[in-house]
């Protein structure tokens, strides 16, 4: 797949088949994911693959906003290692691009995908550090739902010129 395709045309999928993913289709996603950029290569994260449907379920407790749970085949929670990682801003856009790539890897494999921010929110952090047992070092920062898609989400033009300046402001 073309990378201009996937940028464009990925969309967050919210609703999902009955369809398991296999575990090569998971360990796929879950590279792609480990191959993201991260200051100075350190790789400060870790991952906890949901495959279980009581899991999947129960976490919706801890995110009562994460609804597409009920039908998600799995989904992976993004974590970053503050013991591997000390400078906290760092630490989270290290995370955030490789919960980019969890969503582009998905989109290439035909699997629908939807982020679910946990970080910024300090009662579900608290929720979500109990229920996955976290260590004290290790920081959730998003969790990320996947499934085959049962919805084909259009989107508006976001090419906007006024948004580009050269040179200076
Ligand atoms: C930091 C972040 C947090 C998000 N949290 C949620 C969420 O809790 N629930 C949800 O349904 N979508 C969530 N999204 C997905 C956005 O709603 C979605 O990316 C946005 O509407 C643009 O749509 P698109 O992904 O189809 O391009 C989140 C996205 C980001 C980047």
């Amino acid at each position: 797949m073309e990378i201009q395709e996937a940028l464009l045309n990925r969309r967050s999928i919210r609703k999902y088949k009955n369809k398991k993913i296999s575990k090569e289709e998971i360990d796929k996603i879950l590279k792609a994911a480990m191959y993201a950029p991260s200051a100075m290569n350190l790789q400060p994260w870790q991952f906890i693959v949901v495959d279980d449907k009581d899991v999947l379920i129960e976490t919706i407790k801890s995110i009562p906003y994460a609804e597409m749970l009920k039908q998600s085949a799995a989904a992976i929670l993004v974590c970053g290692d503050a013991g591997v990682e000390k400078n906290e801003s760092w630490l989270l856009q290290n995370c955030s691009a490789s919960t980019q790539n969890i969503l582009l890897s998905a989109y290439g494999l035909g699997i629908g995908s939807c982020w679910i921010g946990i970080q910024g929110m300090d009662d579900i952090v608290r929720n979500i550090k109990l229920q996955f047992n976290l260590p004290d070092n290790i920081v959730p920062f998003s969790l990320v739902s996947l499934g085959y898609p049962a919805e084909e989400v259009k989107v508006e033009e976001r090419f906007k010129k006024e948004k580009i300046h050269f040179n200076k402001w």
